[in-house]
């Protein structure tokens, strides 16, 4: 198998595309973007993914890695959050393998991002110990890494907040809801994080998503034992770990 592997990033707005070559963890295409058909039904979203490899990477047929927004175990989606229902205890690993004609690896779409992000991100990321990695985007994803190696499906924007959960608070999505300033939603985060410290004591947190180009306009209210740091990745993480998280299974 070449080390060039192509990556999808499947999102509730969009659907991401592109090929990663393992070695430098850079993308040697363009990231390609598609949008989430309405509703995002299984056979809706795999039209566009067989749509988007038609157009763009006709001459593909090595394995395929997928980040899905969901509880991901052995391919099997065990939660349907900020998705379409019908995706829920869907093998979407044997489906998609099926419908694309080719070996597919599919998990968490903030796992396969922090994968990314700890296999390629900056320097200190490379210390030992636990690393969490937060997307902060429609919803909170979480990676938890111990000593680089991951444990899958931590669902930490799920933690109980008063009569919701932590991601409906201090979700991107939550913010533009709400119409806060930066400095006010920090505080909010703050807050969040002083949770996680509470529960997990962790030796770091990357902040990742869109929100993380923003770093400097929130991370003043900080106020928490540990460092926190911005991804260093940005908007290609999810495609980027789809395909090295895709490189690690298929290589066993
Ligand atoms: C989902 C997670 C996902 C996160 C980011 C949450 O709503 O429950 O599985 O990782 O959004 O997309």
């Amino acid at each position: 198998m070449g080390k060039q592997i192509l990556g999808i990033d499947i999102g509730g707005t969009g659907i991401k595309l592109g090929i990663t070559d393992i070695e430098s963890g850079k993308l040697i295409t363009e990231r390609f973007k598609y949008l989430t058909p309405k509703p995002a039904t299984p056979d809706a979203v795999v039209s566009v993914i067989k749509k988007a490899i038609n157009e763009k990477f006709e001459d593909y047929s090595g394995p395929i890695g997928c980040g899905f927004p969901a509880i991901i175990k052995d391919g099997v989606a065990h939660s349907a959050t900020n998705v379409d229902q019908s995706w829920f205890k869907l093998d979407i690993e044997n489906f998609l393998k099926q419908e694309l004609n080719t070996e597919v690896f599919v998990a968490n779409d903030a796992d396969v991002a922090g994968f990314a992000e700890i296999n390629y991100g900056s320097e200190e990321i490379k210390d030992k110990g636990l690393i969490i990695f937060l997307t902060v985007g429609t919803g909170i994803g979480s990676a938890l890494f111990y000593d680089g190696v991951m444990i899958p499906n931590s669902e930490l924007g799920h933690l109980w907040y008063k009569d919701d959960i932590y991601e409906k608070h201090v979700s991107n999505v939550a913010r533009k809801r709400d119409d806060i300033k930066w400095s006010e939603w920090g505080q909010r985060f703050n807050t969040y994080l002083k949770h996680l410290d509470r529960l997990f004591s962790p030796k770091m947190v990357i902040i990742g998503g869109g929100i993380s180009k923003k770093f400097h306009k929130y991370s003043e209210e900080f106020d928490v034992e540990f460092k926190v740091i911005p991804a260093s990745l940005k908007n290609e993480a999810g495609v980027v770990g789809a395909s090295v998280y895709a490189y690690s299974k298929f290589e066993g």
